[in-house]
């Protein structure tokens, strides 16, 4: 540890070696925090610290972690508190997609994302959230998803576990908004990063997609003062008042009409 270490904030994100986590680490190490990066791949990651660490003066730490495992997030608190002993900030970023008819889905990848989206991400919480509470400052941003304000066929587990973190996210920034602790659900739409291709899908959207930047700039600037759930520029904001007044079951009909693999589409 640097002399100057414990006075820099310092930020965990999960889900660093790429896409919008890769993207928070930049746009967090800029704002001067100290990273931890977690993922699964180190050699991306071994990229990304040494370009960070080269640009901006703050140190960067890596985790190697299958966030899926049973044993996650203890894994996460011991191997946050070895480095440092306080957190200001935790992006549960990781995640997947996994699209096509519920039936035909890998029972292992269901339950991997179950894993990965509710219980690691309910635990890690629960682990780091006493410590903001103490010390009366912190925050917390969950990546959920615009898909987390529908109920989407064909994408019905990933959906679901969105809304989760959704409620929970709003649930708990009331909670904790009393000591000065900040929870976000940022609920970015189809964004450029290679989930799409993990997923199984290619998104439809004539507009385009939304630049990893721009959503990480709209979440970090409306963690103190934004609301708790963060949609992402002017679609955001119409698809989240859609999700408001047309009748849910009409916009689920509408969805699987969109959504339904094109192997039974005609059937
Ligand atoms: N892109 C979009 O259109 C979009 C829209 C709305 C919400 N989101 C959400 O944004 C978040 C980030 O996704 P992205 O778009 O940046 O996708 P991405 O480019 O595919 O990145 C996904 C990240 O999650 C990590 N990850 C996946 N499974 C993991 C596991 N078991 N353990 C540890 N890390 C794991 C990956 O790390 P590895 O290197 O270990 O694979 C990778 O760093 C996700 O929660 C996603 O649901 C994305």
């Amino acid at each position: 540890m640097d002399a100057s270490e414990g006075m820099r904030p310092f930020a965990i994100i999960t889900g660093a070696s790429r896409g919008l986590g890769a993207e928070y680490a930049r746009a967090l190490a800029a704002r001067g925090y100290d990273l931890l990066l977690v993922s699964r791949d180190k050699p991306r990651m071994d990229r990304l610290a040494a370009d960070l660490a080269g640009r901006y003066p703050v140190t960067v730490g890596m985790e190697m972690a299958d966030l899926a495992q049973p044993e996650a997030a203890h894994r996460l608190y011991v191997a946050a508190r070895q480095r440092r002993g306080a957190l200001d900030l935790l992006v549960n970023n990781a995640g997947f997609g996994l699209f096509g008819e519920f039936v035909d889905l890998p029972m292992a990848r269901l339950q991997e994302m179950l894993r990965l989206h509710v219980n690691t991400i309910v635990e890690s919480i629960r682990l780091f959230l006493p410590g903001m509470i103490e010390r009366r400052s912190g925050g917390i941003i969950n990546v959920s998803s615009i898909a987390g304000l529908f109920s989407i066929p064909y994408l019905a587990e990933y959906a679901a576990t969105k809304a989760f973190l959704i409620s929970l996210s709003e649930a708990l920034a009331e909670e904790v908004r009393p000591f000065g602790v900040h929870i976000q659900a940022c609920c970015p739409g189809s964004t450029e990063t290679d989930f799409h291709a993990t997923a199984g899908f290619r998104p439809r959207n004539p507009l385009g997609l939304q630049a990893p930047a721009m959503v990480v700039a709209v979440s970090l600037a409306a963690l103190e003062r934004g609301p708790a759930v963060v949609t992402i520029g002017w679609r955001g904001r119409i698809l989240a008042l859609l999700s408001r007044v047309v009748p849910r079951a009409w916009l689920a009909r509408a969805a699987a009409r969109r959504m339904r693999p094109s192997r039974r589409a005609a059937g």
